[in-house]
């Protein structure tokens, strides 16, 4: 009990779904999917996507749960399964150090946003003068960037120091619907700008142009697949250590299916959004990492205008910056109990705001470079890595994991580590211990379902699928 209490606050203050669903539902759907979806050409992106979800991700995250679960442990699971494993709860928790770093970049834009509208509701000019051009602005005013990801970075570990996430837990049960609210009407208003429609084309009409060739599928498959990793939070220990925190007698397995589908749900909100605006406004879809942002501004300015616009823009980047802030609370959690854990477990004082400080920091330092090259649209404060490669847009090896410095740090993360962390945990769990997960599953006095498929799934489908993902993202080093 005492060793509970020590542990942290998740375990009795945090409603279980509501922290999974709230960790799950951030800026990977709203920002992530839609821009992913529009740079591999919309349907067949969706379509991948969706198939992932259901035939890998569900398992995954049972997965997670299950592990979590019976080690009663977050990243510190792998080492319980035996010591030789160890190195596969290091790699899961380096992820979430990388992701928080571009996160709270991303979160903190979102902050920016939210006070340039705010400040316009009182008449002033939030957005330098730049109205929907704003985006561009923002990325070269380094000054900014740098303080929002400061103030990002502090309102995650005060938050997470505090302890207050009891708190935050009554917030986001109203903010995650009132978001959901939200795109709703959005998307709606969308619907009726002209030539919105071209947008649900692009993402509903059937159009198999991308599986023509094989590169082409595999690069779809790929930016799928890391998309589902990230917006499902899966392979970084999350949800391992959600499950620890699970009691026994609630099932695995629905949980495991309730929160895909949320997180999926918003996604597809976020591209029924944002897809028929650019159609709408004139945005690109493959316009890359500042599509959210971009697109959004011309509705909120252009499209809606005046007070209106101010109004619901500031609403909008209000929740979404509470659904990323959700987000990076679990991040920087994951991180901070993940030493906390050891440190009891030896008999140490946990000193958990000193290990929060400490990782708040070095994130910081290493989100600076992705504040600070302007997504990599050349000749900012710093070089993003295709310039220290010495190459233009138009070179051959320019790509997608080195056009600036937030994707390069995407790329390490859910293109390579987070598929390896995945392929190792279903050898585990399809190979080595094959009854855990069902063990655990029936532990809450359900049947386990679908043991034939998850055996599939750990054994064969999982491994191969993430093979053919790190295959391709390999490649493309070389290409
Ligand atoms: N799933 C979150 C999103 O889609 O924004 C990102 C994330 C949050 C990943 C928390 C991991 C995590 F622990």
């Amino acid at each position: 009990m005492n060793e509970i209490k020590q542990r942290g606050q998740w375990g009795s203050t945090f409603g279980f779904l509501m922290a999974s669903i709230g960790s799950a539902i951030g800026l990977g759907n709203l920002w992530g999917f839609p821009y992913k979806m529009g740079s591999t050409g919309g349907f067949a992106f969706l379509v991948v996507y969706l198939i992932l979800v259901v035939t890998v991700g569900i398992a995954l995250m049972m997965g997670e749960f299950a592990l979590g679960r019976k080690t009663g442990t977050g990243v510190g699971a792998y080492a319980k399964l035996g010591e030789k494993y160890k190195v596969l709860g290091w790699m899961a928790a380096f992820c979430p150090f990388l992701i928080l770093s571009f996160y709270a970049v991303l979160a903190g834009m979102t902050l920016r946003y939210c006070v340039g509208f705010l400040v316009q509701i009182f008449g002033m000019d939030g957005f330098a003068g730049q109205g929907s051009g704003f985006f561009g602005f923002l990325l070269y005013d380094t000054k900014s960037m740098v303080l929002f990801l400061a103030l990002a970075m502090l309102i995650t570990m005060a938050i997470v120091m505090g302890g207050v996430q009891g708190g935050i837990e009554k917030f986001s049960k109203v903010a995650m619907p009132a978001l959901g609210v939200i795109l709703i009407g959005i998307i709606i208003f969308v619907a009726f700008q002209p030539g919105a429609i071209e947008g649900y084309k692009f993402m509903f009409k059937p159009d198999f142009s991308q599986f023509s060739d094989f590169n082409s599928f595999f690069n779809v498959l790929k930016v799928a697949s890391g998309q589902m990793f990230f917006s499902l939070s899966l392979a970084m220990g999350i949800n391992i250590t959600f499950g620890s925190y699970l009691s026994k007698e609630k099932s695995i397995q629905r949980n495991a299916v309730i929160v895909p589908f949320s997180d999926t749900l918003f996604a597809l909100f976020a591209g029924m959004m944002i897809m028929p605006a650019c159609a709408a406004f004139g945005v690109d879809y493959g316009a890359g990492p500042g599509l959210l942002f971009a697109s959004m501004q011309n509705v909120f300015i252009d499209g809606m205008g005046g007070m209106a616009g101010n109004v619901v823009g500031f609403l909008f980047y209000f929740l979404v910056f509470i659904a990323a802030i959700t987000s990076s609370i679990a991040l920087l959690e994951v991180l901070t109990s993940g030493i906390v854990d050891k440190r009891i477990a030896k008999g140490k004082d946990p000193s958990r705001k000193k290990i929060s400080l400490i990782f708040a920091v070095c994130i910081f330092v290493v989100g600076l470079p992705a504040a600070m090259d302007a997504l990599g649209s050349g000749g900012a404060a710093i070089p993003a890595p295709y310039e220290l490669l010495g190459l233009t847009p138009d070179s051959p090896g320019f790509a997608m994991w080195n056009d600036c410095w937030l994707d390069l740090y995407d790329m390490i993360t859910e293109g390579v580590l987070m598929p390896l962390g995945a392929l190792f945990m279903s050898l585990l769990l399809g190979w080595k211990f094959p009854n855990l997960v069902k063990e655990e599953c029936e532990e809450s006095g359900n049947a386990f379902k679908g043991a034939g498929y998850f055996k599939f799934a750990f054994r064969f489908l999982i491994p191969l699928v993430m093979i053919l993902v790190l295959y391709t993202q390999i490649q493309a080093f070389f290409l």
